[in-house]
């Protein structure tokens, strides 16, 4: 990655798209219909052994159409505890993982962290095993993104080396199999399974619950895919294995998908439409994260500010739904349904010692009543991410993103009146198509005006959505890198400005473990959500006076600001503590 294009803190990626399949339809197609043959029939070198024979003959007399039609129409939120029937030409046996051993590699966002724990969920209940070593793999799933050309190519370059290992293993062991997962695998669909014949299956973002089906097929060394997108598909009862290293924090999905279409963005596409996932499964699982101890579950979607959950015919009413003042969207306003703010008052009473955040959310969807309650919830923390992508209303226009410049720093004030003390970070594009000098010094500018604390900045990357088929690419690749270049020094330069006015504040910090840089120092976060660097030391706990206690991941303790930088917070620790406990800061 260039260094210009990467993020500055943690890239995140989130996103929706019209109906698409290969799928079932294709796979009793196959013999029948050339054009598809390439895609789903067999291999020449795959089709020796006499078991494959039989388990293709049973696949030729597979699902009828009708078969098709049915699972088409059938809600896809099932029980938990409900058995599904296999499809009629797999045997029970040949759905179960036998012990394979899984890869998963994740790509991209935050939303594709959570797809990885979803689809791995799926895998698990049926008989597969992780292994976080390559080699002993007997799946490899990548699950990718199309955010940026750029974290396409990775992945074609990844592709090309696990081709590699697929060819060097011993014929000893079973066949490789390798699959391309989320938004690649719908965004690209036959090209990838035509252009890398070493891909057996594909599965898009809503196709999760049918990977251990796509695994079966691809044992008989057929190629496989599920691109269908869903209007509903939430996986609302699937519970996420969190896999990541945190003993403290976890990522909830509360939603996917979306509907806004910016101009540049190819989520729309790949993620399918907005929805919702119902409210009682989310406190559900936030629920169970706070009986297992953790202090911080940040909610997660394409538009998580979106959020309503319509799931209930009581929850739908002719109730308008309020935007911040001074925004549009780019479709008919919805109305009813239980919104953000309910969602966030219920997660945030679950466990008070419990840090409540979201991700990524749109700031047409700031209203009143969510502000006030972030400002009034000592445990929903006051971050807000505000993508504002571009400062020049000429060009948020042709990004569609349904306000001006105007109504953007309006929605700042008013941020910073209703939530004193407010950390703002956002994401902005250079080079946009149509960019001018003059626009570019308008991002400057927003970016001086603003200070935000955190700032995700990425030169334009042209992916075939609206903007492709309307707009002119035609900002050259050096000045798209060299206004990015000016928008991060700008952005380092105000953010430590704003970071260097918590010097000498007393801080909540969140302890995470051991600092990466340094042994003897610990880091965790502020309620912003900045880094912060202390030294290991004995302190009090304010709740067991006389005691001394060195801080363990999961601990609240409150730290003494001594320096900033753009990025990170340093100072020494005071005390242990709790959320509660700890109104203390400036
Ligand atoms: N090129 C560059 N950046 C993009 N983003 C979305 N689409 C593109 C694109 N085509 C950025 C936006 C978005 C973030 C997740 O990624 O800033 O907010
Ligand atoms: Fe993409 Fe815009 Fe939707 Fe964000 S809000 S995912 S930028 S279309």
């Amino acid at each position: 990655m260039h260094p210009l294009q990467c993020v500055l803190q943690v890239q995140r990626s989130l996103g929706w798209g019209p109906l698409a399949s290969v799928s079932w339809l294709s796979l009793r197609m196959c013999r029948a219909h050339s054009s598809l043959s390439s895609t789903m029939c067999p291999s020449p070198e795959r089709q020796e052994d006499g078991a494959r024979k039989d388990f293709s003959s049973r696949l030729a007399a597979g699902p009828t159409f009708q078969h098709f039609l049915k699972s088409a129409s059938a809600p896809q939120e099932k029980l938990s505890s409900e058995v599904e029937d296999p499809p009629p030409y797999l045997m029970m046996d040949e759905l179960l993982g036998r012990q394979r051993k899984v890869y998963l590699e994740t790509y991209g966002c935050q939303m594709n962290v959570n797809d990885t724990e979803i689809a791995w969920s799926i895998l698990q209940k049926s008989g597969y095993l992780r292994t976080s070593n390559l080699q002993e793999a007997d799946v490899i799933l990548l699950v990718t993104c199309s955010i940026r050309e750029k974290a396409e190519q990775t992945i074609w370059n990844r592709l090309h080396q696990l081709k590699a290992l697929k060819t060097r293993r011993p014929r000893s062991r079973v066949p490789l199999r390798i699959g391309i997962l989320g938004c690649m695998a719908e965004r690209l669909k036959e090209e990838i399974l035509n252009r890398e014949k070493m891909v057996d299956i594909l599965a898009g973002p809503d196709a999760y619950r049918d990977l251990p089906r796509l695994l079966a097929v691809a044992e008989s060394g057929q190629q496989a895919a599920n691109v269908l997108l869903s209007l509903d598909e939430t996986y609302a009862d699937v519970m996420p294995v969190q896999t990541s290293a945190s003993a403290t924090s976890a990522f909830v999905s509360i939603m996917r998908g979306c509907d806004n279409m910016c101009s540049y963005c190819i989520v729309p596409f790949t993620r399918g439409r907005e929805r919702s996932r119902p409210i009682a499964s989310i406190l559900e699982e936030v629920k169970k994260l706070s009986e297992q101890g953790l202090k911080e579950v940040t909610l997660l979607g394409q538009n998580v500010n979106s959020f309503r959950d319509n799931s209930e015919v009581q929850f739908n009413s002719a109730v308008p739904t309020n935007l911040s003042r001074g925004f549009t969207t780019n479709y008919k306003t919805k109305q009813g349904g239980l919104r953000f703010a309910h969602l966030l008052d219920q997660v945030s009473r679950v466990d008070p010692e419990m840090r409540i955040r979201f991700t990524s959310p749109h700031p047409k969807d700031f209203p009143d009543e969510v502000l006030q309650l972030i400002h009034e919830r000592d445990n929903i923390c006051k971050q807000i991410h505000l993508p504002a992508q571009s400062g020049s209303s000429r060009v948020l226009e042709a990004m569609r993103r349904g306000y001006s410049r105007e109504a953007y720093v309006e929605l700042v004030h008013h941020i910073r009146e209703s939530i004193p003390g407010v950390s703002l970070s956002s994401d902005f594009i250079a080079g946009f198509c149509g960019e001018t000098e003059e626009d570019h010094v308008q991002t400057v500018s927003l970016l001086r005006e603003v200070q935000y604390n955190m700032g995700f900045l990425f030169a334009y990357s042209m992916r075939q959505t609206r903007a492709y088929h309307r707009l002119k690419d035609d900002v050259p690749e050096e000045v798209k890198l060299r206004r990015l270049e000016e928008l991060i020094t700008i952005f380092r330069e105000e953010a430590t400005k704003a970071n260097q006015t918590s010097v000498g504040c007393t801080q909540l910090v969140l302890v995470e473990g051991l600092s990466k840089r340094s042994a003897t120092d610990l880091c965790g976060r502020n309620d912003g959500n900045l880094k912060v660097i202390f030294p290991d030391a004995e302190m009090e706990d304010v709740n067991n006076p006389g005691l001394r206690v060195r801080a363990q991941p999961g601990d609240y303790v409150l730290v003494k600001i001594t320096s900033a930088s753009s990025q990170t917070l340093r100072g020494h620790v005071l005390c242990r503590t709790t959320l509660r406990d700890s109104s203390a800061y400036c």
